[in-house]
């Protein structure tokens, strides 16, 4: 399965409340493990098979979702000491485990150098490399921003010169110089999240590995033996919307037209390209007020920004598929209704005048394609309790 359609959606609802999964009459997150398997299946097969996937913890962290993706063999990547602390829970061995916080404490640092010896660590500045000890057993990297432009949009672009994120590639002698200090093994990029042209993202890898084999010279002049081994290329890449069997294989044949790139043993991050089409939501519609025939009514559901942060607050175009079960193929009258969650707030809009058959309390609207940053963002305005989830 590649997909949940409206009909998937309402078989696997019909079947949890058959065998009483569902625990809550309000709003329950289904995950579909069979979608997720069929992703990870892409990256499994189109990259060189000694490639470490490190599937963003950030995207979605459910515990039994990323105990999941650990038994099947794949890495997970931490953005917090939490995550970290979610990634072993789940299984993980340290050398699976990828740690990206840009901003780890001092305090941090000495605790992983203790507990999580073989982890693959990427300092985000030059300020933090001085903060690991001479002597340690991390796989050390170092975050580079390679400066490509990209088709991100704006809040997600990370490759431009005002980015918080890594070591501006413009700044290449004082990176060398920081190689030659420090043991560091990984040289890390990631350039932004719903990238759809991956063209940016091989531009980033070609000018990562120039710089990678630029620090090697050097040593090597230098008599040092250390090596940059690894790089790590992030994720945000959003491959056609079919999933194509193109789509990762363009890209994987993209980046090894690199020079070099063979030399180095690869490290990807990818989030919202594995769990985006693996969940779906089913809210009971919980009241329904009628607005005459001039203004949308309106139906009001038990989630909504606590769940859908990115899609009420920040103003994106995501644009999650929705049915209303049962009503599918309903050939009744439609009428324009604004669909609202339950925050005690005026801005708590999903959708606004779309058209639906007659909605009733007690119907069951559907979101689907919810499995990216949702779950992992909620939202507690409000203190409302996240809503039930069930691993399929
Ligand atoms: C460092 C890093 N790696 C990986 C990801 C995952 O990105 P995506 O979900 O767009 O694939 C992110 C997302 O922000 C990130 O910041």
């Amino acid at each position: 399965m590649k997909y949940i359609t409206p009909e998937i959606a309402e078989q696997y609802f019909n079947d949890a409340l058959n065998s009483k999964l569902i625990k809550s009459s309000k709003a329950t997150i289904f995950y579909v493990k069979e979608i997720l398997e069929d992703r990870l299946a892409y990256l499994q097969r189109d990259f060189p098979k000694n490639t470490l996937h490190a599937i963003a913890i950030k995207t979605n962290n459910h515990p039994e979702v990323l105990k999941h993706i650990v038994s099947l063999g794949y890495g997970l990547e931490a953005a917090s000491l939490e995550e970290v602390e979610l990634a072993k829970a789940a299984g993980a061995a340290n050398f699976r485990i990828v740690f990206d916080s840009p901003v780890k404490t001092q305090e941090e640092i000495d605790f992983i150098v203790k507990e999580y010896p073989g982890m693959y660590v990427n300092a985000n500045c030059l300020e933090e490399l001085k903060r690991y000890p001479e002597y340690h057993e991390l796989a050390l990297g170092l975050r580079i921003n390679p400066l490509v432009e990209n088709d991100a949009n704006g809040i997600f672009d990370v490759s431009n010169s005002t980015s918080k994120f890594g070591v501006p590639i413009s700044r290449e002698q004082e990176i060398i110089d920081a190689c030659i200090e420090h043991k560091i093994s990984t040289l890390h990029f990631h350039i932004g999240s719903g990238i759809k042209d991956f063209s940016a993202n091989v531009r980033a890898a070609k000018k990562v590995i120039a710089l990678a084999h630029k620090i090697d010279e050097v040593r090597k002049k230098k008599s040092l033996r250390e090596r940059i081994t690894t790089i790590d290329i992030g994720g945000g890449i959003q491959f056609d919307q079919e999933v194509t069997s193109q789509s990762t294989k363009a890209f994987v044949a993209a980046l090894f037209q690199i020079d070099h790139l063979e030399n180095y043993q690869l490290i990807t991050e990818f989030g919202s390209f594995v769990h985006k089409h693996a969940s779906f939501m089913i809210s009971r519609v919980e009241y329904v007020i009628d607005n005459g025939d001039d203004i949308p009514n309106i139906a009001y559901l038990h989630v909504g920004a606590d769940l859908f942060l990115r899609k009420v607050y920040a103003n994106l175009d995501i644009n999650y598929p929705y049915t209303v079960l049962g009503k599918n193929n309903s050939s009744s009258a439609t009428k324009k209704y604004t669909i609202v969650g339950p925050l005690c707030f005026s801005g708590d809009v999903l959708y606004e005048g779309i058209e639906l058959p007659e909605l009733k309390s007690g119907d069951q609207f559907v979101m689907l394609d919810i499995g990216a940053n949702t779950f992992s963002m909620w939202s507690g305005h409000c203190s409302r309790k996240k809503a039930h989830f069930i691993l399929i």
